[in-house]
């Protein structure tokens, strides 16, 4: 689908086979378009609307097929009593209007919501806003069936927006291939994407950024570092490890990087410690850290964006098997740190913790890992927020202010020294769990913190938000959105 943008003094529906998106408002008065396509009609959609009652509650819709007079189909939008909606609004406007547009049969759509005005937001807001969620909803995973059908006929989503605007759609577009890079790699199957398939298409991306350069560690390498906690993940699987190093120089050489690290747990059975069988499909999406990663390095050289970014996605399998790790098992981290293993299912921080250490040899000005860390994420917050926590606070609120502005909510959880303290061992200098098996998702933030002294760090927890199950199970690419609104607030 092409995105295309034009300015208000040409917008028009004149086109058959096209569908204008119009919003009304509760005392019935139309958006300009709906205006101009109301008189054309003979003021039938008035009538129409008259007649009928206004489908109910914000961002509800109304598909009127083409009215005589006219050339194009019509989806009405109630847009409430808000001639300025407030931000949190016009998203669920936008959100609800895509998914009308999902079960429209037309070509063309042209959209004009981008005028209504949006408290506190500028035009640059708006457009990225309803061009990438517009855009990104028709993304269908079926490469793997037999049969596909066309997601969408909608060949054109012209948007109302002024020359001044093409930024904010070039943005959207490298927002919406990213997106469709992160969900492919966090849909497949893990017979599929392996750590070595995660590889090969690291390879992929630097052939086709050339600016995004690729380097693969095997695992005689990482024994060579002394990664032996990263490589303890992988000692029951058949799957060789690959540690994945992405650089992105698109900054003053000068400057010192970003680094983004991704859980790359291709799948999580558990190992020794092995999960129950309901829903284990699911942990294929233990790589949604990885894969947002991935995302981040192709929308930044995408955009050319001028920062300098490293990328880091440890790429392991955690399965059972006679050479897996053992409850009780000591290893020693690359930081020189020894971790007493008493949960084999807790494996993402012993992967991060080497990726997090090997991260200080890029002597970063900030750290941010993703990671579908813990259950408990997924128990507090649900599908709707990230769970932050870091070693400071100004990064954190950043963060939390730029979730705020890209609707992609996001909330902090405390690393407090009473939670610190239950990280103790009788063996090794750490444990990788607390045996109450509370606080699970704090907890792994506190062991995470142990190996990110040396630098400023916020992690992420997304095991909520990466994915979704039930009937429309499926990657949301999440937290794409933020990383890239993060970087954009930098340059
Ligand atoms: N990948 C899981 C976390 C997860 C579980 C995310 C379910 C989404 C849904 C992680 O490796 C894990 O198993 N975490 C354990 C940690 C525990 C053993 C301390 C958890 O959250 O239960
Ligand atoms: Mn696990
Ligand atoms: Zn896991």
């Amino acid at each position: 689908m092409q995105i295309q943008r034009q300015s208000v003094s040409s917008f028009d529906a004149n086109n058959t086979d096209s569908c204008a998106v119009i919003g009304v408002f509760s005392d019935r008065t139309f958006t300009p378009l709906g205006n101009t396509l109301n008189i054309r009609s003979n003021h039938s959609i008035e009538k129409l609307i008259q007649k009928n009652n206004l489908p109910s509650g914000l961002g509800a819709g109304l598909f009127i097929p083409v009215l005589p007079d006219l050339n194009c189909s019509i989806l009405l939008i109630n847009c409430g009593d808000a001639k300025s909606p407030d931000s949190r609004n016009y998203l669920k406007i936008l959100n609800k209007t895509a998914n009308h547009l999902t079960d429209i049969k037309t070509k063309i759509v042209y959209f004009e919501l981008t005028q209504l005005s949006v408290k506190n937001k500028d035009n640059h807001w708006k457009v990225f806003q309803a061009a990438a969620i517009l855009g990104s909803k028709f993304y269908r995973f079926d490469q793997l069936k037999s049969e596909t059908a066309l997601s969408s006929p909608i060949e054109n989503l012209v948007i109302q927006a002024e020359s001044s605007e093409d930024q904010a759609i070039k943005e959207a577009n490298a927002l919406i291939h990213g997106l469709k890079l992160v969900k492919d790699l966090a849909n497949l199957p893990a017979n599929i994407c392996n750590p070595s398939y995660l590889a090969d298409q690291a390879k992929k991306l630097s052939e086709n950024f050339t600016t995004v350069k690729t380097e693969i560690l095997e695992e005689s390498d990482m024994a060579k570092l002394g990664m032996n906690s990263l490589l303890s993940v992988s000692n029951g699987s058949r799957q060789p490890a690959k540690f994945i190093c992405f650089n992105y120089q698109g900054g003053d050489k000068s400057r010192k990087p970003i680094v983004f690290v991704g859980k790359g747990i291709t799948f999580d059975t558990g190992g020794i410690s092995i999960k129950a069988s309901a829903a284990m499909d699911e942990m294929k999406y233990d790589m949604c850290g990885g894969a947002t990663v991935f995302g981040i390095m192709q929308v930044a050289a995408e955009l050319k964006l001028p920062v300098n970014l490293i990328g880091l996605v440890p790429a392991v399998e955690n399965m059972p098997g006679g050479n897996a790790t053992r409850p009780g098992d000591i290893v020693k981290s690359l930081s020189g740190k020894t971790i007493e293993i008493l949960n084999t299912d807790a494996e993402g921080r012993l992967i991060l913790c080497d990726a997090l250490t090997y991260a200080e040899k890029f002597s970063p000005e900030i750290v941010i890992d993703m990671a579908t860390l813990t259950g408990g994420a997924l128990m507090t917050f649900g599908n709707i927020a990230n769970a932050i926590m870091g070693n400071d606070q100004k990064l954190m609120d950043d963060l939390l202010a730029i979730s705020d502005d890209c609707g992609e909510r996001s909330w902090t959880l405390p690393l407090w020294d009473e939670y610190q303290d239950m990280l103790k061992s009788n063996f090794a200098d750490l444990p990788n769990i607390h045996g109450d098996n509370n606080a699970k998702t704090i907890i792994s933030g506190c062991f995470l913190s142990r190996f990110t002294q040396n630098y400023r760090w916020a992690h992420l927890d997304i095991a909520g938000t990466a994915w979704i199950s039930g009937k429309d199970k499926g990657a949301t690419g999440r937290p794409l959105m933020l990383m890239l609104q993060y970087l954009l607030s930098r340059v």
